[in-house]
């Protein structure tokens, strides 16, 4: 349950407004200014424009990349325009004199972006400076950043101290979303978790142990669980300090009587590559010189199962290596067995939000987070320093 004050619960007429958003969308390679997923704009969309409705000035602020790349969120200032059918006002820093005075002349209802927050080194080592002159420029701040909750920077979690502070719609309906399916589920609750490293799963994976009913394993990190079971692995990916962490979550969802169901077959391969020559093995027993790159048909057939008996399913992390065609399958199946389901569909947010994307039934799940790092830290149980800081109901 969130129980932190939303726009709704202020008064924002006249007000000037600082909006964060996560507009971290990915751009083209070559050129840095075409946007490849608007996704995380179009789902900022319901409160920019509740606040413009609203008669709220409202300067709208985000990161994208990472500090250093100095990546310009103009192209997002271009497509917003187009979204939305009205002028933004785009201003090359966050901060400063010229941002200002911009500010101080806007009237109600006009929208600003702001440039890039983490052109400033300040933004990420939440320096209490920097945000106190990012909270100089308004009367009220919202957080509408999902994506970015789990990360406690000037412009998430350091701005909170020197204004009121509420959250947006789309971060109520994140947690909405992932609150009801993981802490109050339709059951059975079934955890689909892949990827390729089990250690950046632990914590997941332990915390779901006591809230689910099944949890099906797929991606590179199954071969480190079939490992540490002693069963051959070839030349697939595995991390050897992490065997016994396999032994130790199999034993704790043992004891806590969740199906802790590996897969039954690989498509193994002898490398990574388009040109790969493919071939199905037995998971246990992958040969000397081939590796594991996706999961096998009789293991689709296994999880599908799984997927058409459960009440919710809830999805981290891809079941094999899905951006190479040969590899893909897995994925697919698995994305197409939940567009068919009637189950709750919960998307982590990352690769299998792209998974999805890809396979074209985007529109047949119920919720597709727009963070992947910050679903999956709300999967593991931690606190979010972004909603923490915000004001209580
Ligand atoms: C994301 O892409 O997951 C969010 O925008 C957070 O970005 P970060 O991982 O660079 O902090």
């Amino acid at each position: 349950m969130l129980n932190k004050k939303t726009v709704r619960d202020i008064e924002v007429k006249n007000k000037k407004v600082l909006l964060r958003v996560d507009f971290n969308v990915p751009l083209d390679r070559e050129t840095k200014s075409i946007i490849t997923s608007d996704k995380r704009i179009v789902e900022s969309l319901k409160t920019i424009e509740y606040l413009i409705s609203a008669g709220a000035k409202v300067i709208l602020c985000s990161h994208i990349g990472k500090t250093g790349q100095n990546i310009s969120l103009r192209p997002v200032a271009v497509h917003l325009s187009e979204l939305l059918q009205k002028n933004i006002m785009f201003l090359n820093d966050c901060i400063g004199h010229e941002v200002k005075e911009a500010v101080s002349n806007m009237k109600s209802s006009d929208v600003i972006l702001l440039e890039n927050l983490r052109n400033h080194i300040e933004e990420e080592n939440n320096d209490e400076n920097f945000a106190k002159e990012l909270a100089s420029l308004a009367q009220i701040f919202v957080n509408d950043a999902f994506g970015t909750v789990h990360r406690a920077h000037a412009s998430t979690e350091g701005i909170t101290k020197f204004l009121p502070s509420v959250c947006g719609f789309l971060i109520e309906k994140e947690i909405k979303a992932l609150d009801q399916a993981i802490n109050n589920p339709v059951r059975p609750l079934v955890a689909i978790i892949g990827g390729a490293k089990v250690s950046s799963k632990i914590a997941v994976l332990t915390n779901l142990i006591d809230k689910v009913d099944t949890i099906l394993i797929g991606g590179a990190m199954a071969y480190t669980f079939q490992k540490s079971l002693g069963h051959k692995v070839g030349q697939s990916l595995v991390e050897n300090d992490k065997l016994e962490v396999a032994t130790q979550i199999m034993q704790k969802a043992f004891d806590s009587g969740v199906e802790f169901i590996l897969p039954i077959d690989n498509i193994v391969s002898n490398e990574i590559s388009e040109n790969a020559i493919v071939q199905t093995a037995l998971a246990t027993d992958i040969p000397e010189d081939l590796m594991g790159v996706d999961i096998g048909e009789k293991t689709i057939e296994l999880f599908k199962n799984e997927i058409l008996t459960a009440g919710t399913v809830v999805w981290n992390g891809p079941v094999g290596v899905f951006e190479i065609e040969k590899f893909a399958n897995g994925t697919r199946q698995i994305a197409l067995a939940l567009a068919d389901s009637n189950a709750i569909t919960i998307i982590g947010g990352g690769d299998s939000a792209a998974a999805v994307e890809k396979f074209g039934v985007a529109d047949k799940m119920t919720h597709i987070s727009t963070g992947g790092g910050a679903s999956l830290e709300f999967m593991e149980g931690k606190k979010l320093p972004g909603i923490e800081a915000l004001e209580d109901k």
